[in-house]
């Protein structure tokens, strides 16, 4: 069971401390150097960590980080596990069941991501309002309680992003908001199914972070999720993608947003 597995890992997480864990953070591609600001830190990485996915993606360490950020108990995630590595959507499930054993409240997460609009390009950051599940994958297929009818409305939380937006002014950084499109990767989107992806309302386009706002919600966590944009998507420039790309560009927009959500924890008094 994906709860118990959580149960045993929070208490390695605790490592016998009493912090009052609120806020779990996972970061995306290129955007690990947020771990690196936690003081007080404990370090697991996810191998020793029961049923914590081994994540294969180069730019993703994969380790648990809990302490403190701007005073605020966090447990960071230093990389994820993505549905097209093994073809599970459900992969970070007892990462996200573990946040809520240690007493979180919140998650946030965060990718990278390429972007339908011209007015947002490389190094921007998005506020993600809303999401359309294109992948078609669901983390709670085989979940066999009612529990799993989760209902989406309001997955992204109004006044976490109400604060985030406000950290974001307060910190002089433009933070646009719109909807993010998952597509299941690993290979990156066509120009036709982006002008779709565009039809159907889509601002952004990327491999993660959906499945892991649905397990949120299953765990009844609050909700905001922020992407870093490194591209324009597939045929809106002649340039071919590449993950080499989005390694290269997503610690441009890192730096803006590690100081938004530094300011938002900071501000929130989230303690
Ligand atoms: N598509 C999908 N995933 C991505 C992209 C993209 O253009 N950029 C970064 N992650």
């Amino acid at each position: 069971m994906s709860e118990d597995a959580a149960r045993r890992a929070a208490d390695r997480i605790r490592a016998g401390r009493d912090l009052p864990y609120s806020v779990g953070l996972v970061l995306g591609s290129g955007l690990g150097s947020l771990a690196d600001a936690v003081t007080d830190a404990v370090r697991i990485p996810f191998a020793d960590l029961e049923g914590f996915p081994s994540s294969g993606v180069s730019s993703h360490r994969g380790e648990v980080v809990a302490g403190r950020l701007e005073g605020v108990p966090v447990v960071v995630y230093s990389g994820r596990a993505h549905y097209y590595e093994r073809g599970d959507a459900a992969a970070m499930r007892v990462p996200i069941a573990t946040l809520k054993a240690l007493g979180c409240d919140t998650l946030i997460l965060t990718n990278a991501a390429g972007s339908l609009r011209g007015e947002t390009g490389p190094g921007d950051i998005m506020l993600i309002t809303d999401h359309i599940n294109f992948a078609g994958a669901n983390p709670l297929i085989g979940e066999p309680t009612d529990a799993r009818f989760v209902g989406l409305t309001g997955a992204y939380d109004a006044s976490l992003r109400a604060a985030l937006l406000g950290a974001a002014e307060r910190e002089g950084i433009r933070l646009a908001t719109g909807v993010y499109m998952w597509f299941s990767g690993p290979s990156f989107e066509t120009p036709a199914e982006i002008r779709a992806a565009r039809t159907l309302g889509a601002d952004a386009v990327g491999m993660s972070t959906v499945p892991e706002v649905i397990l949120g919600r299953f765990y009844r966590l609050r909700v905001a999720a922020v992407s870093t944009i490194t591209n324009f998507a597939a045929g809106m420039t002649g340039a071919e993608l590449s993950h080499e790309e989005t390694k290269r560009l997503a610690p441009i927009g890192a730096t803006k947003l590690e100081r938004i959500l530094r300011r938002f924890l900071g501000d929130r008094g989230l303690r």
